[in-house]
Parts: structure tokens; C-alpha cells; sequence
């Protein structure tokens, strides 16, 4: 297989649960154009999930359909991209033992992102070893593929650091470069936060509008989201900063005049959150309705996804192989 010189794109979701607007704002938007002008791989990272959800892998495998049915609802579209999932490239699992020697257990404990997630389970001292060493597993994922770019938040930037450390030390080892360097793409839309006013809009917060809410659901989000405190009356002046309702807005309404004009006119006052509101529920009914029509028309014909997914799961099989036997040969590991 030969990819040209378009750059090679690889992505990655824990499948814990089906995917939010923030994954929409934060990455499945831009991959739907990106399709276009890539090679782009899509990878279900169940494996992944499962370095902490020890007892919950019913819950890791049953969410593999649900957030492919997101992708393919958003647009994803199986011809251009290649949709896979991790547990299923056995590949993949390889490549990671090989890339494991190659680094310290003091080098996976400094990892920012790990260590903090270890602190937000309260895993203390008891970490699975899985769990510590993911960025590996991670490495892996974007090594097997070639990829040449991985767009992803700033939580995963150290992955990438983590991974470019790993294919220099590879290739320094076996005197060959084999494994190719990537690069982080960050996007540039700031992170959505939840409908409560956090930071980050999560699942587990119960702060989220997942891509397949009924109408209903929508409304009375939009309706639960934290506004200014202070704006009690209609012609108080609001604030807009911390305002979930404008952060939203500027993440979905494209008339950026628009929304400008409603901001000045909120700070002055004289501008209601239920009018506010009525605007943004709009915009995301309309957002959602297809979507959601499309995941449900998809969801019923459940043996066409798991078929998709066979097949990107077979297409990413072979270009994993191929890495594989480069990186087993370069090692010596060519007995037969
Ligand atoms: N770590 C990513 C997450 O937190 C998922 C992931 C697994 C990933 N493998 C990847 C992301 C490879 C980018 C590249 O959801």
C-alpha cells in the first residue's frame, strides 16, 4: 500500500461511552474534512479503555458500536477512512512489547497526563501496569500506521513527545530509521466546556449533550446552562466570559458577527438569557437532528457497521503487518 505523499492521520477514542459535542467541536468536525485530504485512520481504542476499566469491559466493548455509529453519523466516510479497532490488531499489541524495553519506568511515571489521571482515580501507588505504561501501547498505534500527524488536545501532547522519544531510540538502537516521527496537531478551537460551567464537558461529569440527544434532552440542557449569576434582571448588564451559553455559540454559530453583536448587547444589557437560549437551542437542534437521524438509520442495521468495521479493521491489519515485520527484521527477530 502506498499512500503518496499525503500525510497519514491517526486518531484515537477510549470507547467508554458514545462521543459528546465537545469530541465534535474538539475533533470529529476537522476529520471529516480531513478525510479528504488525507490518509486517515480512525482507531477505536478499546485496548486502551481497558487499562482502567478492569471489571467495566462489558462496558468498553459494547461502546465500540456506539461511538462508531458517532462517527459514521458525523460523516466519517468508511471509503476515504479507515475506521479500526485496537483490540483487533493484534499487531499493534506486538509492536508495544518491543517498544516497552525502550523506556524507564521513571520516564512513564513523569508523564504529565498519566499523572495526572492517576490522581483523578485515585490509583495512588496501585497502578495498573497497563495504565502506566498506555503511552506506549499509544506509540505503538501511531508507529504501526506511519502516521504522520495526530491531531489531538493538549492532554495528549506528551503522548506525542513520548512516542517521538520512542521511534529515535528504536531507530538509534537497530542503526536504521524505521519508525517514523510524528507531529501533534493541535485544533485550534478552544475546549467546549460542559452545559454546568466546568472546564471540560465529560460523560462521566453529566455535564455532556452527547450526539444522539433527543430534542428534548437539548432543550433542557441548553436550559440548565450556566449563564452570569449576576444577571438576574433582563436589563442588568451580563457578563459573557464563563458563560456557557456564549461559549457555545462561539463554537457553533458560523455568523461571527452576529454573535459579537449579541455579546455587546448582553454586556450592555437589556438581553435576556431566555432569548439567548431560544438561539443557541436552535442552532444545535438543527445541528443534531441529522446526525441523530443518520446514527439511528445506521443503528438498525448494525451488521453493515460491524461489516465496516471488519473491513477498516482488516485494511489497518495490513499496514500494521507491514511495520511489524520491518521492525522484527530490524531487530533480528527473522528465524524461518
Ligand atoms: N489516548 C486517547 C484518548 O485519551 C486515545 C488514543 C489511543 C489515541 N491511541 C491513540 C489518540 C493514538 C491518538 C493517537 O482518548
Amino acid at each position: 500500500m502506498t499512500y503518496a505523499n499525503r500525510p497519514t492521520i491517526l486518531t484515537g477514542d477510549r470507547t467508554t461511552g458514545p462521543l459528546h459535542l465537545g469530541h465534535y467541536v474538539g475533533s470529529l468536525r476537522a476529520r471529516v474534512q480531513l478525510q479528504h485530504e488525507a490518509q486517515q485512520f480512525l482507531l477505536l481504542a478499546d485496548t486502551q479503555a481497558l487499562t482502567d476499566n478492569v471489571g467495566r469491559h462489558r462496558k468498553v466493548t459494547e461502546n465500540v458500536i456506539e461511538v462508531a455509529l458517532d462517527y459514521l453519523a458525523v460523516g466519517i466516510d468508511p471509503e476515504k477512512s479507515t475506521i479500526l479497532i485496537q483490540s483487533q490488531v493484534p499487531e499493534l499489541a506486538e509492536l508495544s512489547q518491543y517498544l516497552l524495553n525502550l523506556v524507564t519506568v521513571a520516564r512513564l511515571e513523569r508523564n504529565p497526563t498519566i499523572k495526572e489521571e492517576i490522581r483523578l482515580r485515585g490509583f495512588e501507588r496501585d497502578i495498573p501496569a497497563g495504565f502506566l505504561t498506555y503511552p506506549v501501547s499509544q506509540a505503538a498505534d501511531i508507529t504501526a500506521f506511519r502516521a504522520t500527524h495526530v491531531p489531538v488536545g493538549d492532554d495528549q501532547l506528551p503522548m506525542i513527545e513520548q512516542t517521538n522519544e520512542l521511534v529515535r531510540r528504536f531507530n538509534h538502537t537497530v542503526e536504521q530509521p524505521v519508525l517514523v516521527e510524528c507531529q501533534a496537531v493541535l485544533s485550534n478551537v478552544t475546549r467546549l466546556p460542559g452545559i454546568d460551567g466546568k472546564a471540560k464537558m465529560s460523560k462521566s461529569l453529566g455535564n455532556a449533550i452527547t450526539l444522539s440527544a433527543s430534542p428534548d434532552e437539548i432543550t433542557k440542557a441548553v436550559n440548565d446552562m450556566y449563564t452570569d449569576p449576576c444577571h438576574l434582571r433582563v436589563s442588568d448588564p451580563g457578563q459573557v466570559e464563563g458563560n456557557v451559553v456564549f461559549a457555545f455559540l462561539d463554537a457553533f454559530e458560523p455568523d461571527v458577527d452576529k454573535v459579537s453583536e449579541l455579546k455587546s448587547h448582553y454586556r450592555r444589557g437589556g438581553l435576556g438569557d431566555s432569548v439567548v437560549k431560544r438561539m443557541l437551542d436552535e442552532r444545535l437542534q438543527s445541528l443534531i437532528e441529522p446526525i441523530r437521524a443518520r446514527r439511528r438509520e445506521l443503528a438498525d442495521d448494525r451488521g453493515e457497521v460491524v461489516s465496516i468495521l471488519r473491513r477498516g479493521t482488516m485494511r489497518a491489519r495490513e499496514a500494521a503487518a507491514l511495520t511489524l515485520s520491518q521492525v522484527k527484521g530490524a531487530l533480528g527477530l527473522s528465524y524461518f
